[in-house]
């Protein structure tokens, strides 16, 4: 029993779809949010960058006493992960390594990827699905415009519908498709209508909810008193339209009196 709350981190609101996730998944857990608006966005920046920054987002998080992060961003897990891992003293997971276990389970052979350029460079996905899936073949679209899209609130509107169709050409024949950011859940009514419904859209939230929940029971660090569970929203800048996107997707979930600025340098 550890009732320290859990540390997710984010460039933005796309975090929101991962901690939507886990807060169905381990509904006893207090989570720590930070979303690094002020350096938003992380996709365009180099691998040196996402390092420093996750480095600087990690220690803010473990500051605040956390028992465990989540890098709730596709950008950094790609790029930032390992070398992490290696600094720090506590359990720290991404979004890709679950995520991929499940495709495999699932027998997917024909996989699609959609992500920052960023993630998409570095070759994060491709990577790991060569690994655990050598068999399969792997289709892969940088969609730079869908993250600073979605901060914006445009998630269902036509600019939405066309730049979604433009960037699902040649991605017709997956039979699932990874949205390798934690943005483009957003978009997934959209995604989904235009690619087909029988095509699985890869939520990473979900798998590594469950992940999470596995390593918290593993290491003996779940809270199992839910009386004393609160939420805490940090972001580095508060002009944003966060509040705004994140009551639309939590709905019942009204995290807006839990949001302060995290002064981080
Ligand atoms: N949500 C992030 C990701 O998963 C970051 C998007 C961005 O900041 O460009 O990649």
């Amino acid at each position: 029993m550890d009732s320290r709350p859990i540390g997710m981190f984010d460039s933005g609101v796309g975090g929101l779809t991962v901690l939507k996730e886990v807060m169905k998944e381990c509904p006893n857990e207090s989570i720590i949010y930070l979303g690094d608006t002020k350096r938003f966005p992380y996709g365009s920046k180099s691998k040196e960058t996402i390092v420093e920054l996750t480095k600087k987002g990690i220690e803010f998080l473990i500051s605040k006493n956390v028992k465990a992060v989540v890098i709730a961003c596709g950008t950094a897990t790609s790029q930032a992960l390992e070398e992490v891992q290696k600094c720090y003293n506590i359990p720290i997971i991404g979004i890709i390594n679950s995520a991929v276990r499940y495709i495999k389970e699932k027998e997917y052979k024909e996989i699609g990827v959609i992500a920052t350029t960023g993630t998409i460079r570095s070759k994060g996905w491709q990577n790991k699905i060569n690994e655990i899936i050598p068999e399969a073949t792997i289709s892969y679209k940088a969609c730079p415009l869908l993250a600073p899209m979605a901060e914006e609130g445009w998630t269902d509107n036509e600019i939405a519908k066309l730049t979604i169709k433009e960037y699902l050409k040649g991605l017709e024949d997956v039979q699932c498709l990874i949205l390798g950011c934690t943005h483009y859940p957003l978009f997934k009514d959209i995604i989904s209508k235009e690619l087909g419904k029988h095509k699985e859209l890869i939520n990473t939230g979900e798998m590594l909810s469950k992940r999470l929940n596995y390593i918290l029971k593993n290491n003996d660090i779940e809270n199992s008193n839910k009386e004393n569970k609160k939420h805490q929203i940090y972001l580095t800048d508060l002009e944003t339209n966060f509040i705004k996107v994140s009551n639309k997707l939590l709905k019942d979930e009204d995290l807006t009196n839990n949001i302060e600025l995290a002064e981080i340098e």
